[in-house]
Formats: C-alpha cells, sequence, structure tokens
C-alpha cells in the first residue's frame, strides 16, 4: 500500500536504540494477535459460579422515572439481583473533571442509553431475557440533540473559556477581506473491536480485583473506592492489552468496571459484565459534534491577520472529559498557522447524548477544521488556490501561539515544502487538471492538510509515570509501568527502551500487566504521551540499575567504573569484552546484596498553564507534517475514492518505525472516514439510528485510499521525547482533514459556482447534491 523511499534520518547516527532493533522491531503482540491467543478481558479465567450481567439502560433521551417494575425480571429463573443507585454504598458519582454524573439514573434520566440498573444473573442471556420483562414508566421532558439548541436555552457543562492574541477588534478593521462562515463536524463511534467490559472477583477482607479493559486504570480504582465507599487499597485494577481504545476508555470504561465490583461486593461473587456491539454503541458517548462559525480576515497579501471563533461542543448529557476537549480545541484552533491577533471561544453545551468523550485528537480535529474551512472559504471567495493562502501563514521558529506557548523547532515550512518537492506537487496538481479538462463525468480533487500537534495532557499534572522494573536472578526482566497497551504499540517501546540500556536481547524482558498494585496514581494511557512519559519512567529505572552493576562489575573486574559498559549480554572494560556476561553479573550483584529492582518517577519539566490568564507553556512539544490527497468524483453518483495520500511526517527520530508508520496510517483512515463517511444520526428524540454496522459505515479495504506514502522529515529530533521519537498516536488523524478539501475541490471542478458548505462528513450523497446545486 506505501512505498519506501529512502531517506537520511534512518542513516544517520542512532541515539539510543539500536540500529537494527529500531528497524526490524514488530509489534510484540504480533505473533500472539495472528495466532489469536492474546487476551482481552472476555478470555480471562473465570471463577466458578460467576455471574454474568447486564446494564437495563433508559428508552428515552429525557424524563422523570415514574416507576419501575422490576418484579417479573427479578421472579425470572437464575437472576440473581437487581442493582440500583439504592444499593450504592458510597456515592452515586462517577464524574471525573465535574461531579455530574450519577452510575445508576436515580428519579430522572439524562440520555437514552442512560444505565438504570444491573441485572446479575446465572448467564448473560437470563439476565437479557430479564431485561426485557422490566416495566418502566416515564414522564417525557423536552429533548435537545443540538449544541445550537442548547445554546439557545442556556444549556451548558461549564463556564465557556476564551483564548486571545493581539486585538482581533482592532485587526479585523485593518483588513483587506473579511469572510464569515458556519462549520459542523459529526460526531464519530470508536470502534474499538473489545467492546466495553469488566471481570470483578471478590478476594478476602473486601479486597476486589477488577480486570477492566480500560485506558485509566487509576481512574477505575478511584471510582470503584468511591462508589463502594472503601479505600483505593482495596481495589486493584489489571489491564493486559485493550482491544482498542482510541480514547473511548479513557473515561468511559470506567463505569461496566464500578457496576461489576458493586455486585461482586454485594454477591460475594465474582461477575462479569461485557456489553453487546449494541448496547455498546447505544450507552457510550463519542467524539463530540461541534458547531462552530467562524470570522477570518486577510491583507491584501493574503497574510490572515485576524480571525475569531465559536465553537459549540456538543458534550452530552454529562461532563464527561468534555471540558479539557474543548480546552484542547482552542489550543489547535489556528492549526499550523500563525495569526497574530485570535479570538477564541468555545461552550460545552450539555445536551441530551450520551456523555461525548475523548477521540483520538481530543478536540484538536474538531478546531482544525474550522480554521481550515475559513481558509477555503476565503481562497474560494478570493479566488487563489487554498494552498497559497496555507502556505502564505505557516507557522515560523518563535512564534507565538494564542495560549503564549512560543513555537520552537518548528517543522511547519519544512513539512510543507519537502512535501511540495518529495512527491512533486506541479506534476501533481497538472495531472489533476488535464484529468478534469478531459473528463466531464469524473473530476479529481487535491488538498494540502498541514498539521501541528501539541504533546502532553493540557492538564498539567497528569504529566507523569512510574516505572517499576526487576532484574530476576537467572537476568530476566519484568517491567510494570502505567501504559496500556491497545494496539499503538507501547509495550514493544518500553521493551526496546530495556533491551537497549540493559543491552540483552528482547527474550529476555517481559512487559508486564498495567496494574494499579505495581503502579499506582497514575495518569491514563492517552495525549499520544504515553511511551514519552512512561519510556522515560523506564529509561530512568533501567539507567539506575545499570549504573549499580557497573560497581558490582568494577568491583569484580577491579575496573574503574567509568570504563564499563554492559554490551550484547557481556561486561565490556574500555570497550574490551571481558569474561563476565550479563547473568553472572546479575548473580554476583545478588550474593552482594545489591537491589535488583528500581521504581523510577518521571514528571515532564517546563510546562505549565495558567488558567486565570489562559497563557503558559502547556506542551512539551509539537509534532508537525503536511499530506497532500488527491480524491476522483464520480459525478453521476457522487461517490469517490481516494487515489492517493502523500505525507511528509515529522516522527522526530523514530525508534520503531513499523510500529509508527503503522500509527499514521490507522489515524489517517480513522481520520478520513471522521471526515467522509461516519454518520452518527439521532433522531429529535435523542434515539441513536446508526446504532449498528449496517448504518454506521467505517472505512473498509475498498474506501482506504490506494497509496498511503510516509516520509519521515529529516529532524534533530527532541528531547523532550523519548529516545528523540516523538509521540504519533493522535497527530495522523488530522491529515485526514485533507480528504475534505480534496472533495470540495473536485465538485468545484465540475461546479464552479457550488455554495462551499462546510458540513462534515461528506458522504457521497451530500457529494452528489453539491455538484448539482446552484449558489
Ligand atoms: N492505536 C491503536 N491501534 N489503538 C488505539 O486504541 N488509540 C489512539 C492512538 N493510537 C489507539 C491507537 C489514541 S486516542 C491515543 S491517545 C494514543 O494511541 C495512545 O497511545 P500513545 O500515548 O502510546 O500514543
Ligand atoms: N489529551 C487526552 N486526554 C486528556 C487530556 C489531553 O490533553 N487531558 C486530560 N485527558
Ligand atoms: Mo487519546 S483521545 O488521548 O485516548
Amino acid at each position: 500500500m506505501h512505498k519506501n523511499k529512502p531517506n537520511k534520518v534512518l542513516d544517520t547516527k542512532l541515539d539510543a536504540v539500536s540500529k537494527s532493533l529500531k528497524q526490524s522491531i514488530k509489534n510484540l503482540d504480533s505473533y500472539t494477535h495472528v495466532r489469536g491467543e492474546s487476551l482481552y478481558v472476555d478470555d480471562v479465567n473465570i471463577r466458578q459460579g460467576t455471574f454474568h450481567a447486564v446494564v437495563f439502560d433508559s428508552p428515552k433521551a429525557h424524563g422523570k422515572i415514574k416507576s419501575i417494575d422490576y418484579s417479573k425480571a427479578e421472579a425470572l429463573e437464575g437472576v440473581q439481583r437487581i442493582f440500583t443507585y439504592k444499593d450504592v454504598p458510597g456515592e452515586n458519582e462517577i464524574g471525573g473533571i465535574i461531579p455530574d454524573e450519577p452510575l445508576f439514573a436515580e428519579n430522572d434520566v439524562h440520555f437514552w442509553g442512560m444505565p438504570i440498573a444491573l441485572i446479575v444473573a446465572e448467564s448473560e442471556f437470563i439476565a437479557r431475557k430479564a431485561r426485557g420483562l422490566i416495566d418502566i414508566e416515564i414522564e417525557e421532558l423536552p429533548v435537545i440533540t443540538t449544541a445550537k439548541e442548547a445554546k439557545a436555552k442556556g444549556s451548558f457543562i461549564n463556564a465557556p473559556r476564551s483564548f486571545s492574541l493581539g486585538d482581533t477588534e482592532k485587526a479585523f478593521a485593518d483588513c483587506e477581506y473579511i469572510f464569515e462562515g458556519e462549520t459542523f463536524s459529526n460526531g464519530q463511534e470508536h470502534l474499538y473491536i473489545e467492546t466495553q467490559g469488566a471481570y470483578a472477583e471478590p478476594l478476602e477482607n473486601g479486597n476486589i480485583k477488577v480486570t477492566s479493559s480500560t485506558q485509566g486504570p487509576t481512574a477505575v480504582q478511584k471510582t470503584i473506592a468511591k462508589v463502594l465507599g472503601i479505600a483505593m487499597h482495596k481495589i486493584e485494577v489489571d489491564v493486559t492489552r485493550l482491544g482498542g481504545g482510541f480514547g473511548g476508555k479513557e473515561d468511559q470504561a470506567t463505569p461496566w468496571a464500578v457496576m461489576a465490583a458493586l455486585a461482586a461486593h454485594h454477591l460475594n461473587q465474582s461477575v462479569k459484565l461485557i456489553l453487546n456491539r449494541h448496547d455498546d454503541l447505544r450507552m457510550t458517548g463519542k467524539r463530540h459534534p461541534y458547531e462552530s462559525t467562524y470570522k477570518i480576515g486577510l491583507s491584501k497579501d493574503l497574510k490572515i491577520i485576524a480571525y475569531q471563533t465559536e465553537f459549540l461542543q456538543n458534550s452530552g448529557a454529562a461532563a464527561d472529559l468534555s471540558p479539557a476537549i474543548a480546552e484542547r480545541t482552542l489550543f489547535h484552533a489556528t492549526n499550523s498557522y500563525y495569526i497574530p491577533n485570535v479570538t477564541t471561544k468555545v461552550l460545552s453545551c450539555k445536551t441530551n447524548l450520551p456523555p461525548n468523550t475523548a477521540f483520538r485528537g481530543f478536540g484538536g480535529p474538531q478546531g482544525m477544521f474550522v480554521i481550515e474551512s475559513a481558509i477555503a472559504k476565503a481562497a474560494h471567495e478570493i479566488g487563489v488556490p487554498t494552498r497559497t493562502i496555507q502556505e502564505a501563514n505557516l507557522l515560523d521558529e518563535n512564534d507565538t501561539f494564542s495560549y503564549g506557548q512560543i513555537a520552537k523547532k518548528v517543522e511547519a515550512k519544512n513539512t510543507w515544502h519537502s512535501a511540495k518537492n518529495i512527491f512533486n506537487i506541479e506534476a501533481l496538481e497538472q495531472a489533476v487538471e488535464a484529468f478534469n479538462k478531459n473528463n466531464t463525468s469524473f473530476k479529481k480533487g487535491i488538498a494540502f492538510m498541514p498539521i501541528t500537534f501539541g504533546i502532553s495532557f493540557t492538564n498539567t499534572p497528569m504529566n507523569h509515570a512510574r516505572a517499576l522494573v526487576h532484574i530476576y536472578l537467572d537476568g530476566s526482566v519484568g517491567i510494570s509501568t502505567a501504559a496500556v497497551e491497545m494496539g499503538q504499540g507501547v509495550n514493544t517501546k518500553m521493551m526496546q527502551i530495556a533491551a537497549d540500556v540493559f543491552s540483552i536481547p528482547i527474550e529476555k524482558i517481559k512487559i508486564e500487566t498495567t496494574n494499579t498494585t505495581r503502579v499506582a496514581n497514575t495518569s491514563p494511557s492517552a495525549a499520544s504521551s504515553t511511551a514519552d512519559l512512561n519510556g522515560k519512567a523506564t529509561l530512568m529505572a533501567c539507567n539506575a540499575l545499570v549504573e549499580r552493576l557497573k560497581i558490582v562489575a568494577s568491583e569484580d573486574l577491579k575496573a574503574s567504573v567509568k570504563d564499563i559498559t554492559l554490551k550484547e549480554e557481556s561486561v565490556y572494560i574500555n570497550n574490551k569484552k571481558s569474561a563476565l556476561t550479563w547473568t553472572e553479573l546479575v548473580s554476583k550483584a545478588m550474593l552482594k546484596r545489591v537491589a535488583l529492582t528500581e521504581n523510577a518517577h518521571y514528571a515532564t519539566p517546563e510546562i505549565h498553564f495558567d488558567k486565570t490568564k489562559e497563557k503558559g507553556h502547556p506542551f512539551a512539544y509539537h509534532v508537525y507534517g503536511t499530506a497532500i490527497t488527491t480524491t476522483t468524483i464520480d459525478c453521476m453518483r457522487g461517490t469517490y475514492e481516494f487515489e492517493s495520500v502523500k505525507i511528509v511526517h515529522d516522527y522526530g527520530k523514530s525508534m520503531s518505525e513499523g510500529i509508527d508508520l503503522g500509527q499514521v496510517e490507522g489515524a489517517l483512515i480513522q481520520g478520513i472516514g471522521w471526515m467522509t463517511m461516519e454518520e452518527i444520526a439521532y433522531n429529535k428524540d435523542g434515539k441513536l439510528l446508526s446504532n449498528a454496522l449496517s448504518t454506521y459505515k467505517v472505512p473498509d479495504i475498498f474506501s482506504v485510499p490506494k497509496t498511503v506514502e510516509v516520509i519521515p522529515v529529516e529532524t534533530e529530533g527532541n528531547d523532550m521525547a523519548i529516545l528523540k521519537s516523538k509521540a504519533v498516536g493522535e497527530p495522523p488523524l488530522m491529515y485526514g482533514i485533507g480528504a475534505y478539501f480534496a472533495l470540495q475541490n473536485a465538485i468545484k471542478a465540475f461546479n464552479p459556482n457550488y455554495d462551499m458548505q462546510f458540513n462534515a462528513p461528506m458522504t457521497p450523497e451530500k457529494v452528489l447534491m453539491s455538484l448539482y446545486k446552484k449558489a
């Protein structure tokens, strides 16, 4: 699918990870994945007599609960017990940022799919059958499904946030061109292959062990403790891996684990709760839809000198992570451009949809779609190519972001111009033009999409992690961190670090499950920062162990510590191999009673942010890149395909090239899906219509671009990134935004009078309408 061009970055001296390892490393999980041996929550060995649970949820989006009759369900043979808010010994509250979300509805319901009760039975089949026997009467209240309606009714999650730079009002007065408009970007279903689920097992003395499919084991532990009214040390949360999370399990894996734990606590028996796909689609939140307005002002020479937006975020019925996501929308509202006068505002609008949540990009993509729409609109009205305006405004070294951070080691222009040169943009554009001249019923479009994405949790206190490293007496190694493997390859990266520092083969290293008893008080695996935070902690722990072992070696070999290195499972003195092997060194350290375990804590230095001023330095660094997308539309049918996406991406110095390429490709396709085909639909009563894969279309092998080329840009890397290998999980999703604008350009080639609409996803139906719509 992609060509690998030779490039210089890969040949330069490598900083830490040995060249062979970084180029040849495969995701550790690929072997067990392919053999079907990888373990997920549904695969845990369950205790004899384990009960199975199913959630009873609201069949209306908003209303007062008049009555619920559980008697028929309770009478069904095999039903153990039905739990409601009345069975919560602690607090019936699971909100992470704002305490506004009950675990179980009490007197009223706020979204279709809101959990009301947990049915526990001998089998899932019986629990499901019992669910159908519950009678509920709800007095319906008015339903809000859109952010605009919520704004009109003054229904908000919290106070609005606003960032500003320069003097926007004054700057607009000096503009040659001013354009205003509206945009909409829809939500997106995470569609992790493994649905939400947990298994709770009661242990002695009221302790509970929970196996959860969560990105945030500590959040699960903390919330269980709160709901059960017991201390956190009584709860152990364990995660082997997730069958995908994509942000959907940062916060929203928690309620299911809490429910399973609550039932286990009361019944003193293990309880398994796994949502089936329908339940998962209906009950969980998605990417936030945004309705936004913009005003953009340009000078005569096409410099954007003023930009103003109002983002209406459809937060759903409770806060969940919405405030943090809204904040990241503001951080990325100007994408890769320097704009001296900016005023951005975001309102988190409370509606009667399931609480929307984290999704790859975390509000950033929604912000970037708006600035790209504003630029496309300006270009269309002025009559210049969009890329001319994009190029004229790219971020430069020492430019200031609207949040006060000074841009350093900027690669915006480098990736842009590299993309133009490497992919021969003139030839590409000429080919598109020639094609469009010669074809009437097919048209091609091409679009550039630059990205700039900030790396760190925007909430500074969350940027820390720990690693616990044991060297066993036979020289093998076990590593525990807070990192949750969800397919992104973070375990492989942790293993590479240890293999490199100890200079031992990866077969001697085991990455342990993520467990709150071994690594406590952690942030979720999110914000693309998992490898940076946990990798730096692992590096620190491994380095400390090596320092200790070197002292043992120096005593044994009568050599100076500074002359000793570890290489290929042997001790070297002044680069000469000694007779002492790694395994012997470890045994000698044991005999000398030297600690072979180390725990390290890493907290990102330098970052800070003052919310009272909305200024600071929130990001450790930024990731840059540029994508060029080419599409062909069938002007009779409105269908389209993407010929190619050509990307120059800033990996820094990738430590695991195959894994990172996989992240770029996966994120790109997910972004294209969001922009072009994935259409979440609720009816006006707040019922999810796109509630199955027959009504919700995600990219498949036939709809992905025919070629995806990813060229690493040459950079020095960044010391804030693990081994200079930059975070890669989320940024490439935003290359997918280019697909929207490539489609628009193809439509314009067919229908020059097309009145540009910025309403994503650009489904074939919308393309068809646009082709024949008069301005
Ligand atoms: N890749 C796979 N295969 N599965 C996932 O669930 N989640 C994405 C991204 N890539 C995800 C993924 C999201 S939303 C984030 S924040 C990062 O991975 C998290 O992992 P990282 O911090 O190690 O990049
Ligand atoms: N990204 C992802 N998850 C988060 C963040 C963030 O910036 N802040 C809090 N949770
Ligand atoms: Mo990713 S949206 O930060 O889990």
